[in-house]
């Protein structure tokens, strides 16, 4: 039998599936500020990693107005969670939004300048920052993880072009395909680490520490 499969398919068949009430609010409220999110399927694989993970402490960089807080809190409410972003507006909902939670921290700065200075050490982080600056914030992040830590890193797919040759890829998506596919390289090179990519959405680069 000929089956054809397109990761298209795949999510509108995700999407029928199952309730997306728990994260409908703030999904909302971005689309009303005009501000991007993580999306539905991506917050269920955060939520799920995060539940089996049960991580003492979290950090969320380029956490927006907390959509993907929201994902790693549904996983594990009680994980210490630090979110950090440089925008000004969205930290300013996202305090808002989050004011009653006692375990959630919040600092409005680059997470490269909250990285440098912190002496805390993570079990769980999720990263969906300017993606040609993951490599160096996975440098600073690397220090100040647990033994056994996870990492996810959002959009690693840049649309897909990181599976394209170079000339098949729009000039503006170019350098950000290059500097992205060096970053996935040398994750996957690294024989202290265990990587995956799971395609859902933009694509989740999933890292633990061995
Ligand atoms: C795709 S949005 C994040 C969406 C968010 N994770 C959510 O699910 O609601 C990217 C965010 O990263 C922030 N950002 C980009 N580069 C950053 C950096 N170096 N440090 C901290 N925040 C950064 C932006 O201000 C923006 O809010």
């Amino acid at each position: 039998m000929n089956v054809s499969f397109s990761p298209t398919i795949c999510e509108d068949f995700l999407n029928k599936l199952g309730s997306k009430s728990d994260y409908e609010a703030l999904r909302q409220a971005a689309k009303n500020l005009g501000v991007p999110s993580l999306e539905e399927n991506a917050c269920s694989a955060v939520t799920n990693i995060v539940s089996i993970k049960q991580p003492a402490k979290s950090i969320d960089i380029g956490c927006g107005i907390g959509v993907s807080s929201m994902a790693v809190l549904k996983g594990f409410p009680y994980t210490h969670l630090t979110a950090v972003d440089g925008n000004l507006e969205r930290g300013l909902f996202f305090q808002n939004y989050f004011k009653d939670y006692k375990n959630v921290s919040y600092y409005q700065m680059r997470g490269e300048q909250f990285l440098k200075t912190t002496e805390e050490k993570y079990d769980f982080a999720f990263i969906d920052t300017v993606k040609r600056e993951y490599s160096g914030i996975w440098q600073l992040l690397k220090p100040r993880l647990n033994k056994n830590a996870c990492v996810i890193f959002d959009d690693i797919l840049i649309y897909g072009y990181v599976m394209c040759q170079e000339a098949e890829t729009p000039y503006k998506y170019q350098s950000n395909r290059r500097e992205v596919l060096n970053f996935i390289y040398e994750i996957f090179e690294d024989d202290t680490l265990n990587a995956q990519i799971i395609p859902v959405n933009g694509g989740l680069l999933s890292i633990s520490l061995k």
